[in-house]
């Protein structure tokens, strides 16, 4: 194989964020940038000489040239075999699957999952190690450190890959599988659920269900599980066909961005579920007939009931939530004894965990949950989760929902993003918050007395790595929270997320709508960060 090595310069800008390094796609097409990159991981990992990596994307804007050059490097790189989805298709749980399945060295995920796509849009890369998770922060701190001092690459002078046709094929030694991008996830997935059972409960109508794949990755996966494997009718997933710009839509699964979803289910005619994902696959959004589940809750209610799942009968071994989750599984997990471990944002922070057996199920407050089948957070497993509980337990989501509360009290919660706000206002804001922290000790706000306010550190219990600033937490003596942290997916100016949370056990209070009953906390956290004087934006961007 004919290797060239090309002259290159360092960007300054490769440092991967909460999950992989996000770009407009107009900063990845600058010459040598993806490459320098993907060089740089390379340069960092120990050896790549006959490894086997796992590649492919959630086909947006950019997501085929990015293969091919892809391709070429790691061929360069001494990698032995390459697996790639199919039309270089793979959602983020599938490659994750993979990676694992196949014990391969690692895997590259092209995406940037919820953010938009398209040639004036966002694109982005994420390496997963060989737990099939993504890379932890001392991997990517490397990655960083490798990319600011670069100053070649590799390239292997083949042909481009015919992405589009099934085949194993060699080339000078390098083994290239183009496979199908859903069959492995889908077997993985029959044998967590009990598909008979679903497929007696949507033959016979018990169960009328709508997926939104929100012309994302999810469309050929959710077609080939719900419709053919388990009988739902066509038609059953909308939005189903992958475009690489989700049909100019915002691939995020929420009540604002899914309105079509949102419509069809807050309605007389509901079907009895409904559920969307995101850009990759990873996220979920689950609904029922007039009913929106909060991811905090969702994740709970899925611990509460794991034994109706075949694969967690036995039971499960412990628990996990981002930090600014609700402190909703906390509770389940008290009440069933279970160890309980609250992590910073981010899906790498649970990979420790997991693969140490200390937790079978996690999830983040950002439509995110899944559990040790895989090392990502899983949208369409979520959705089988769900359908699985409503088909054993002859229950409606909404009755679940009710139940749950009943039970464990209800931990009222939304989320409020400030979106493109300038980046030194945004540091100015956490500058003025760290230093209003220490004023705050014993204050008392109305209802509100102030138990705790610290910025979130987390050591991890396996590695001992710590990682600092994860977020501002005020902590109220009644259970209430509001927590203030920065994104790093975003890839505009900085986005500023201030998440609401309050504790109610009464059964009385259990209905009222988030937005009033988080009123007062809304207007602390507004007056703690002082963020509409400070940004000039007089109302989150998003709320969730
Ligand atoms: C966001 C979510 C976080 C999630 C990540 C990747 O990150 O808040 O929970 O893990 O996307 O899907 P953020 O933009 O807040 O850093
Ligand atoms: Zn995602």
């Amino acid at each position: 194989m004919n290797i060239k090595t090309i002259a290159s310069s360092p960007y300054n800008d490769q440092k991967p964020g909460t999950s992989g390094l996000r770009k407009k796609v107009t900063i990845f097409q600058q010459r040598h940038y993806l490459a320098n990159f993907v060089q740089s991981i390379f340069n960092s990992l120990d050896d790549c000489q006959g490894k086997c990596l796992v590649l492919g994307g959630d086909g947006r804007y950019y997501n085929r040239e990015a293969i091919q050059i892809i391709i070429k490097i790691a061929a360069a790189n001494g990698f032995h075999e390459l697996i790639i989805g199919q039309g270089g298709l793979l959602s983020t749980p599938a490659a994750s699957h993979l990676i694992r399945k196949n014990k391969a060295y690692g895997g590259l995920i092209l995406s940037a999952s919820h953010n938009p796509g398209g040639a004036t849009e966002d694109f982005g890369i994420k390496y997963n190690i060989s737990n099939g998770g993504p890379a932890p922060e001392k991997y990517t701190e490397d990655f960083f450190k490798h990319s600011l001092e670069i100053s070649e690459y590799k390239i292997a002078e083949i042909n481009d890959i015919d992405l589009d046709k099934l085949a194993d094929f060699e080339i000078e030694g390098l083994k290239i599988r183009v496979i199908d991008p859903v069959t492995d996830y889908a077997q993985l997935m029959a044998s967590i659920f009990d598909f008979d059972l679903l497929k007696q409960s949507i033959s016979s109508n018990y169960i009328t269900l709508c997926f939104d794949a929100m012309h994302a990755i999810t469309g050929p996966y959710a077609k080939r599980i719900l419709e053919e494997m388990l009988g739902a009718p066509v038609g059953t997933v909308i939005n189903g066909e992958p475009l690489e710009d989700f049909g100019g839509g915002h691939p995020d699964p929420n009540l604002v961005h899914a309105k079509e979803l949102a419509q069809l289910m807050f309605n007389d005619n509901a079907p009895v579920f409904a559920a969307a994902s995101d850009g990759d696959g990873d996220r979920n959004m689950i609904l029922g007939a007039n009913i929106f589940v909060t991811p905090s809750d969702s994740l709970a209610i899925m611990v509460a009931n794991s034994h109706y799942i075949p694969s967690f009968a036995k039971g499960i071994n412990g628990v996990a939530r981002s930090m600014p989750t609700s402190q909703a599984v906390d509770r389940v997990a008290a009440a069933y004894n279970l160890p309980c471990f609250e992590t910073p944002t981010g899906w790498k922070f649970f990979g420790n965990l997991l693969d140490a057996d200390k937790i079978t199920i996690c999830g983040e407050e950002s439509f995110g949950s899944g559990s040790n089948h895989v090392r990502e957070k899983d949208g369409l497993w979520a959705v089988l989760f769900w359908l699985n509980l409503i088909a054993k337990k002859r229950q409606s989501v909404i009755e679940i929902v009710h139940e749950h509360w009943q039970r464990f009290g209800r931990d009222i919660y939304s989320r409020h993003d400030y979106e493109a706000v300038d980046s030194n206002v945004a540091n100015e804001i956490f500058k003025h918050l760290r230093q209003l922290l220490p004023t705050l000790k014993e204050k008392i706000f109305g209802d509100y007395a102030v138990d705790y306010a610290d910025e979130f550190s987390y050591q991890d219990p396996i590695d001992n790595s710590i990682s600092d600033q994860q977020g501002i937490r005020i902590g109220f003596k009644n259970g209430s929270r509001i927590v203030f942290r920065l994104s790093g997916t975003g890839t505009v100016g900085a986005t500023l997320r201030i998440y609401l949370e309050k504790f109610v056990k009464d059964s009385s209070s259990h209905q009222q709508k988030p937005q009033q009953a988080l009123a007062e906390l809304i207007k602390l956290a507004e007056k703690f960060s002082e963020i509409k004087q400070r940004t000039g934006l007089l109302e989150p961007t998003v709320i969730t």
